[in-house]
């Protein structure tokens, strides 16, 4: 099935094309955040100059047209309202003038759906990590098919814990990937940990680094940071892989494209014999290739929905969202 899908839940506007579970094209532009972070009404601006052209590249580049596009996904949530609208108004636009049904996907779950695919994942234990969120995930066939959240964070995502302390310390976006050059040769500092039971928190770890800021170098603190909370994700995940005897390990959002976040990941998985996968860097940022993935998968387990039934949820939760059965 040909199958076009858009992302707009925060600063990227992508747009995927999948044929048979194939991603055959992926096209995106993105808002340059710029000291200020992101004001949501100016990124919806920015997407909804962007949205005719991005969807108009990935057509060429799949060599598709129109006309042949069998079914619009859509991200529905979690995000801010007023970028999650523009992929929603842009889809209900195409499937009204190709009379095709949509599907609305939950950004999360096509994080971690197209990192099962990529990595060759069939029940792992999903790592999602990302600016706003941060999930310990196991997929669930009951009361529906569904990941369930075993742990998450307490209060913020250990992105935009990372993306705070960047800007703290003045270093130039992406802060991400910022921290992790600068973390290069560092040497630990003990900072909070903060693991209970299952869940975690990274409010206490973001405050001291910042208040160790001009006092310790600041290679040191951007290689204790970044092991500090890693090392809490992967205690929270190794137990997870424990409890619910799984033998995968699947890590998938934005921070999955932490090279040392991996590394950790990829240890415990050899120190237990298991598989660890992950999805192409691509597929970690945004982008409308997981959302087409997805909606595909939905539209085929008949869970299209007309133009009239399809909303946004700013806060739509992961372990809220039915999968499709294949
Ligand atoms: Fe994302």
């Amino acid at each position: 099935m040909l199958v076009i899908g858009l992302e707009s839940s925060a600063h990227t506007f992508g747009v995927g094309i999948v044929d048979g579970g194939k991603v055959i094209a992926n096209e995106k532009e993105m808002y340059k955040i710029g000291k200020t972070g992101m004001i949501p009404a100016k990124v919806a601006e920015f997407h909804s100059e962007n949205a005719a052209h991005v969807i108009k590249r990935a057509m060429q580049k799949a060599g598709v047209e129109p006309s042949e596009i069998e079914g619009i996904g859509y991200t529905m949530g979690p995000g801010l309202g007023p970028c999650l609208q523009v992929a929603q108004l842009s889809a209900k636009m195409l499937a009204k003038k190709l009379n095709v049904k949509i599907a609305p996907v939950n950004h999360c779950v096509a994080h971690a759906e197209i990192t099962r695919h990529y990595g060759k994942l069939k029940d792992p234990i999903m790592l999602y990590v990302s600016g706003g969120n941060s999930q310990v995930l196991a997929i669930e066939s009951k009361p529906f098919h569904h990941y369930s959240v075993i742990g998450e964070t307490f209060d913020i995502g250990v992105g935009n814990m990372l993306d705070s302390f960047a800007r703290n310390l003045e270093l130039e976006p992406a802060w991400g990937s910022s921290i992790e050059k600068n973390a290069k040769g560092g040497r630990y500092i003990p900072l909070p940990y903060t693991v209970k039971g299952m869940d975690f928190s990274f409010t206490g770890l973001l405050t001291r680094s910042t208040e160790l800021i001009g006092k310790e170098r600041t290679a040191d603190l951007c290689f204790s940071i970044q092991e500090t909370a890693f090392a809490a994700l992967c205690e929270a995940t190794e137990r997870a892989l424990l409890l619910r005897n799984k033998e995968e390990i699947g890590v998938c959002g934005g921070v999955a494209q932490n090279e040392s976040l991996r590394n950790m990941l990829q240890a415990i998985a050899k120190e237990h014999g298991y598989r660890f996968g992950f999805a192409p860097n691509e597929f970690n940022a945004d982008n409308g290739g997981m959302i087409a993935y997805v909606a595909e998968k939905m539209l085929l387990g008949g869970m299209g929905r007309p133009v009239s039934e399809c909303e946004i949820r700013q806060r739509y939760r992961t372990d809220g969202a039915r999968l499709a059965i294949r």
